[in-house]
């Protein structure tokens, strides 16, 4: 059997780990295995190693060391989890043995390994039509075998029970299931409604070869026919779970709005959609908005941790951040100190910074690209909270006005943040694509192109990167960036957009208009950035016949306006041009 995708999942850090380093690093583990030596000595000095000291490829060497050269390949831990099985004294074990290696090596090639509960990871992974193999710890036959004890933590007759339960539950869903066991009378009364087949079987584990012998069941478990798959319904509430952040532009305030030009089009004019492209997805609030919309949603934003919030949370209909990888990105001293370095005394404290530089460099070891954009997004949000007015063009604390976002821990924000990120993936059961590109050269295909670039006027700032690059140099690792290392906030070169200036911004419109012109139009501008409301509005009717204007009181949260920044009664005509 050797399916293209699979998940493969154990509790077991160290047997993850071997897998992990055997797909992505195998030439450099076997020449390492080459060295091991079959000797008592060696073999207690491997043995007492604390695995999570070890970099992954002593610790996979490890791991396979000591199964090989270990009394019966028992694995066996204490309760702190150190491993205890004795040295074995083996005439000539086989420690290395590179080709059986490079075929595993081959066959994990793009596989999804995740070290977590089985629960969980069903949870998330598991969907109509898969095929699933449990071979969870046996029920012990007698009371002197002791197969359970592969983990610290015991499976007992209760786990045995929640197993057989989700069993049915894959089963609902429409999968198709393996599961082994012993012969136990448990294991019949719990799959009695599934096919189980007794064979005899050795097992090596045992110190007394005549009791080798035993017998295990294979229960086959196949998915229940008569489903009928529903559409998954989007929540009422599910808008109201976006994570919000202070990011200039957004327009979480306006979806309503936005939500009511676009629908009315559909219930007045009989103008349907299905695909909507979120040019300048921003915060993603939008985008967000349409996919609970039950639309199925394209988002692009060129700045990488804009578009990262899409993909975590537009992009993922069901992947969430698990108690367990949580708790691998704490671990401490993994990080570079890049950040430490570079940002010392600007805008964290040097704790503060050497927690992202040790998350950050967590958040590559994660498998999972959804995961990886949930756990970017959550620190990314902890930056902004943190941070006094959430921007990165001045260094040092001086807006520090107290409120209680500034009073929280970094670490406390990025707890925070992923379960908000967390509680706010849902699936609208359309498959919504993210993309992190300039707009310009970006070419969708989409019912509606909803375009909101940043705001051109010569009074105010309108520049992303300048303001966001300490959070968006986080989501790359500052790698592709030219940090600009003469500045004081260490900014790096901002990227480059027609709309940061008022010919360039007209023309821009006037090529994206020109790109979408069979897709619906929508735009949201201001009464106080050009192209003005009457260019707007001739520049749309070159390419549509019926051009819409919706004029919204928008109060800005701050500074839309330079020299008026933190002002809450500023006020601007907020436009949502449609154009059809
Ligand atoms: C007004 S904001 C969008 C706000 C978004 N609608 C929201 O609700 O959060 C403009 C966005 O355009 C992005 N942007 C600017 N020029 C771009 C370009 N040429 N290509 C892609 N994105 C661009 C910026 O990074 C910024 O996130």
């Amino acid at each position: 059997m050797a399916p293209e995708k699979a998940v493969l999942s154990d509790t077991n850090p160290e047997l993850i780990n071997l897998y992990e380093v055997v797909r992505d690093n195998v030439n450099n583990l076997i020449e390492i295995l080459k060295n091991y030596r079959n000797e008592k000595e060696f073999y207690y000095f491997i043995r007492a190693q604390s695995p999570e000291k070890l970099s992954k490829l002593e610790r996979a060497a490890r791991t396979i060391y000591l199964n090989k050269t270990c009394y019966n390949g028992l694995y066996r831990v204490n309760k702190q989890g150190g491993f205890n099985v004795p040295f074995a004294n083996y005439k000539n074990p086989t420690i290395c043995d590179p080709n059986t290696l490079m075929q595993a090596s081959n066959v994990l090639q793009g596989k999804i390994l995740v070290c977590d509960d089985y629960l969980e990871v069903l949870k998330q992974y598991a969907s109509e039509g898969d095929f699933i193999f449990l071979d969870p710890p046996y029920i012990p036959v007698s009371k002197y075998s002791d197969f359970k004890r592969y983990t610290k933590d015991f499976f007992d007759n209760d786990d045995h029970r929640e197993l057989a339960e989700e069993v049915a539950r894959l089963c609902e869903i429409g999968c198709n299931i393996i599961l082994t066991n012993s012969n136990h009378p448990l294991v019949h009364e719990l799959y009695k409604d599934y096919d189980i087949k007794v064979y005899q079987t050795k097992r090596y584990i045992n110190s007394n070869a005549e009791k080798r012998i035993g017998e295990d069941v294979i229960v086959l478990a196949k998915q229940k026919k008569h489903i009928k798959i529903v559409k998954p319904k989007v929540p009422e509430n599910q808008i109201g779970k976006f994570p919000g952040t202070r990011y200039m532009g957004s327009k979480q305030n306006l979806i309503n709005a936005i939500w009511d030009v676009a629908h009315t089009l559909e219930i007045e004019k009989n103008i349907k959609f299905e695909t909507v492209l979120d040019a300048f997805s921003g915060s993603s609030v939008v985008s967000y908005m349409f996919k609970a919309k039950g639309k199925t949603v394209y988002s692009n934003d060129f700045m990488s941790f804009s578009s990262n919030v899409a993909k975590a949370i537009v992009e993922n209909n069901k992947v969430r951040l698990s108690n367990h990888d949580v708790d691998s990105l704490l671990v401490k001293g993994h990080g570079t100190g890049f950040i430490a370095n570079t940002f010392k005394g600007l805008y964290f404290t040097d704790d503060e910074n050497n927690f992202l530089d040790d998350v950050r460099a967590r958040i590559d070891l994660l498998d999972c690209p959804y995961k990886k954009a949930l756990a970017i997004a959550a620190l990314s949000r902890a930056c902004l909270k943190r941070r006094p007015r959430g921007i990165f063009t001045y260094v040092g604390n001086r807006y520090n006005d107290g409120r209680k976002d500034l009073q929280k821990s970094l670490h406390q924000h990025f707890l925070e943040s992923i379960e908000l990120y967390n509680d706010a993936v849902f699936d609208n059961g359309k498959k919504n694509i993210t993309y992190n590109q300039d707009t310009m050269s970006l070419d969708v295909n989409c019912d509606l192109v909803y375009i909101d670039p940043p705001y051109y006027s010569p009074l105010s700032d309108n520049e992303y990167t300048r303001r966001y690059h300490f959070v968006e140099g986080l989501s790359k690792y500052w790698k592709d960036v030219d940090i600009q290392w003469g500045t004081k906030t260490k900014k790096f070169k901002k990227y480059e957009t027609p709309f940061g200036n008022r010919v360039g911004a007209y023309e821009g419109f006037e090529k994206l208009f020109e790109k979408y012109k069979d897709s619906i139009l929508m735009v949201s501008y201001s009464s106080n950035a050009f192209p003005t409301l009457e260019e707007m509005t001739e520049l749309l009717r070159k390419f549509k016949n019926n051009v819409e204007v919706h004029q919204i009181h928008y109060r800005y949260s701050f500074g839309n306006q330079g020299h008026k920044v933190d002002d809450n009664n500023n006020q601007v005509q907020e436009y949502i041009f449609a154009g059809y």
